[in-house]
């Protein structure tokens, strides 16, 4: 594997959910994949989850591993070409990666939206950057767009928790105090597509995710009917995607009080089929989801972050077997 963007780049996905089942069975197996090869993960934004378990996930296969937070004591980087760097960036990224590059054998990439313009989040300007110049496998860890490595151990943990063969599962758009970019709820449709599941999203009209990522999916606008019979119930925020509302991209659509209607509570969880209760995290209390349910007995908040390190050393590993 040379590059992990989409659910395409993880294959036959009952393989994956079998090796990442291996992979937890004894996580240590493969320490010999590792030996003297260096994972560099660089962040151009915050993270708990992803910093923490991809670290582990490298620690598990043996590999040394190098953190760089881009905003916090390196030189602040021009992305742009064709600048004339008078301002206050040092340095280009197109010197920092093959530089960077030079350091390691395998780059992990963390780079939101920036929701300055569609096409260039779209793009994915940032991360094709680091495709196209490093000359490593590159894997994302969440970009503008996608965040396969939380939709991978998403899958890994409704396969683990499900009770019928093909479990109906809702992915529902939450309130949140601020405007958030989509690369969660689209890396969520694109795997659950793929997946052996009855895929249903729900959201406010203006919030339809791009078509290349929700493809033929089920889109209900009434959250109460969304839910009705649902399996698992995935809650998310994300800010208007632009696909219906172009003017609109990267904003919160709606007031605070239409808003808190569709905050995650015992009232929608109550027509489901027992749901269980999902989140990728950090998540705000009482705006995406009720105190009760957030902590209820159905929660999967808590193993699904654990499931955060398994889908990293999948990932890992297979780029590992393939330097
Ligand atoms: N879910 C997730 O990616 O968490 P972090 O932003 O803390 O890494």
């Amino acid at each position: 594997m040379r590059i992990f963007q989409h659910v395409q780049d993880i294959g036959d996905l009952r393989v994956a959910l079998a090796e990442a089942q291996d992979v937890k069975r004894d996580r240590f197996r493969w320490q010999h994949l590792g030996k003297n090869k260096t994972a560099l993960l660089i962040f151009f934004n915050n993270s708990l989850r992803t910093r923490l378990s991809t670290q582990k996930a490298a620690m598990n296969l043996g590999m040394n591993v190098i953190v760089l937070d881009v905003n916090q004591g390196a030189w602040k980087l021009e992305t742009e070409r064709g600048v004339i760097m008078d301002g206050d960036k040092s340095e280009h990224l197109l010197e920092a990666i093959p530089v960077m590059a030079s350091y390691c054998d395998i780059i992990g990439v963390r780079s939101f939206a920036r929701f300055e313009s569609r096409e260039d989040d779209y793009e994915e300007r940032i991360l094709n950057q680091f495709i196209r110049y490093s000359g490593r496998p590159v894997f994302f860890m969440e970009s503008a767009t996608v965040h396969p490595l939380q939709a991978f151990a998403d899958l890994i943990t409704i396969e683990e928790h499900k009770t019928v063969a093909r479990p109906k599962v809702v992915l529902s758009w939450a309130p949140h105090p601020k405007a958030l970019p989509q690369a969660v709820p689209n890396s969520f449709a694109e795997w659950m597509l793929a997946a052996d599941v009855d895929f249903v999203v729900t959201h406010p009209e203006g919030y339809e995710l791009d078509p290349q990522f929700v493809g033929t999916a089920r889109v209900e606008y009434d959250q109460m009917r969304a839910f009705e019979g649902a399996d698992f119930v995935y809650a998310k925020n994300w800010s208007c995607p632009g696909v219906t509302r172009p003017d609109a991209y990267g904003t919160v659509l709606d007031d605070y009080h239409t808003m808190m209607q569709w905050t995650v509570s015992a009232r929608q969880m109550a027509v489901t089929h027992d749901a269980r209760f999902m989140h990728c995290l950090p998540v705000r209390r009482n705006m995406i989801v009720t105190d009760d349910v957030i902590e209820g007995q159905r929660s999967l908040v808590i193993p699904e972050a654990a499931n955060r390190e398994i889908s990293a050393q999948v990932v890992l590993k297979r780029m590992l077997e393939s330097l």
